[in-house]
């Protein structure tokens, strides 16, 4: 089985990463042009979201042809030139699979609007009336999850976008073609795959109205996802890649399943409730400071919950869905510097493979957008008039899209202080955040205090101590809400790590045994005392 957990992710966002020829988007040379830099910083595995052909209703995660590249991403030969050049520096490619849903645009959703029940089948139609949905069930992107088809007299479902069709995994040839794009991916070479929203593949037998919820109880983990992941790993050979699922709203005991090695399904899992901890009532579009006690009780669980049953988690805080976390869970104006440093290390040293999102090693904030016609996403947009039909003002609804919107984690990849971050020469699809002449990568390359050269400090421990990439996991002063610390251990070494979550001092008290013990990381540059500085974090090793 591969090794993934004395790795590091870097996930990539084609559109916003490096562009080439000058059209404003990044593309796949933009990417191979900037290998050497992902090599320096010493991650093994890239994920790049999908580069595949789509209308980009939602950025990709519409595909309309699951075996090509999109001309605005490049060419295959540019993908393969891409993995060989990769694969030169030791590092491999996990490409997105998005296998709940396809876009209209897709072949087989086109085949079944034109009337061939073959591929009706292919989705989950159900017959009825314009003036009827067939269930109360909300699209994850505001409003209904059917949309009605005249000339079918049929409604489909989507529980994204209008334009992502789910895709009817209790259909045997669905899973089938499923199975061909991974044999087609894997044959070109590439180490693994990331699965899109894969819990919500199995929907129930019967479709029926949620008195209590959105709909998403009857889906999310559904009755026959683990059969379906155990017979898709297995009839397309994927078991020795490195696998990880992204789980909408999930719980822990699918996810020691969906990971244990002996259930054969996946590597890894993406699981979020640790992002939600600055929802108010857990509504994404209600703000609320982040609930430090809830945040480290649900890293606490999930992490031990996890270990228990032999499960493994992906670890991270940022990715192209969510706001940058030295914006949200640090501070990007005082302690900029030393709380991103401190975000790293709570997450890097736990018990599972982290994931960098692009940008976040040079500590990339949020872009504080003003006005509407500044965001991209097709969520952000559809929930700013939701907002406003809500009673919002436009000011007030800006301000919860200025913390929340997922284009927080779309700009462009700050490489240099020149046009454009040095992202493109052209105009950039989506405006910068303005404080790219401060941070860029370029002026993190030389400096050894900088964030980047604590990330791949990181990195490289990873690879080099047992203790962080295989060690067990026992988290300490668990009343405390202010700091976040635990121990791993494995037979011979041990790690203690204290992040203090604030920025406010916190007294710590050292464990006993642990006063000679070896200082392997830190970001102050004062001793380490029995008080933790704001977002102080500490690594001692014996
Ligand atoms: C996942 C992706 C997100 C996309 C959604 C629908 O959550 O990360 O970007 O919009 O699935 O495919």
């Amino acid at each position: 089985m591969a090794n993934f957990k004395n790795k590091v992710v870097y996930q990539i966002y084609p559109k916003s990463f490096c562009d080439s020829n000058g059209d404003g988007e990044g593309d796949l040379k933009g990417i191979t042009s900037k290998l050497d830099y992902l090599q320096d910083l010493g991650v093994e595995l890239l994920w790049s979201t999908p580069f595949f052909p789509s209308p980009q209703r939602d950025n990709g995660y519409d595909v309309s042809d699951y075996c090509a590249v999109d001309p605005r991403f490049g060419t295959m030969e540019d993908l393969e030139e891409l993995i060989a050049e990769a694969a030169k520096r030791n590092i491999g490619l996990m490409f997105d699979m998005v296998f709940n849903h396809t876009s209209t645009e897709h072949e087989w959703f086109q085949k079944a609007l034109a009337g061939d029940e073959k591929y009706q089948n292919y989705y989950i139609f159900k017959e009825g009336t314009p003036d009827k949905l067939p269930t109360n069930w909300v699209s994850k992107f505001g409003g209904p999850a059917w949309e009605y088809v005249p000339s079918l007299g049929k409604w489909y479902l989507h529980l994204f976008d209008v334009t992502q069709a789910d895709l009817n995994w209790e259909n045997p040839e669905v899973r089938e073609e499923l199975k061909n794009v991974l044999r087609f991916w894997k044959a070109k070479g590439i180490q693994g795959f990331r699965f899109d929203v894969v819990n919500l593949i199995s929907k129930p037998e019967i479709f029926e109205d949620d008195l209590i919820g959105d709909g998403r109880r009857f889906y999310t983990d559904g009755r026959h996802v683990h059969e379906f992941l155990k017979e898709m790993v297995r009839d397309a050979d994927i078991g020795d890649m490195v696998t990880v699922g992204e789980m909408s709203s999930t719980s822990l005991s699918n996810c020691v399943r969906y990971t244990a090695p002996r259930e054969k399904e996946l590597s890894m899992v993406f699981s979020f409730h640790h992002l939600k901890v600055d929802y108010k009532d857990g509504d994404k579009w209600s703000l609320m400071p982040p609930d430090l006690m809830r945040l480290k009780e649900l890293l606490t669980t999930w992490q031990e919950g996890m270990q228990a049953e032999d499960g493994w988690n992906a670890v991270f805080w940022c990715n192209h869905d969510q706001p940058r976390v030295v914006s949200r869970f640090g501070n990007e104006e005082k302690y900029w510097k030393e709380s991103a440093k401190m975000l790293a290390a709570a997450i890097h040293l736990m018990r599972g493979t982290p994931y960098i999102y692009q940008g976040e090693e040079i500590g990339m904030t949020n872009h504080h957008y003003t006005a509407i016609d500044q965001y991209r996403d097709v969520e952000s947009l559809n929930y700013y008039r939701i907002l406003m039909e809500n009673g919002k003002t436009s000011d007030e609804a800006l301000e919860i899209l200025a913390a929340r919107s997922r284009d927080n984690g779309r700009t462009p990849m700050q490489w240099n202080d020149s046009h454009a971050t040095g992202f493109t020469t052209g105009t950039p699809w989506i405006i910068p955040p303005e404080n790219y002449r401060q941070i860029n990568a370029a002026a993190q390359m030389e400096d050894e205090t900088s964030i980047r050269a604590f990330y791949k400090k990181l990195i490289a421990l990873r690879k080099e101590l047992d203790v962080i990439s295989d060690g067990r996991i026992e988290f300490l002063m668990r009343q405390d809400p202010r700091v976040l610390a635990y121990r791993r251990y494995t037979g011979e070494q041990e790690l203690l790590v204290l992040c203090n979550l604030t920025g406010e001092d916190a007294s710590v008290s050292v464990p006993a045994g642990w006063e000679n013990a070896t200082l392997l990381l830190h970001n102050y540059t004062s001793d380490l005392t029995n008080i933790l500085q704001p977002y102080e974090c500490v690594a001692l090793l014996k």
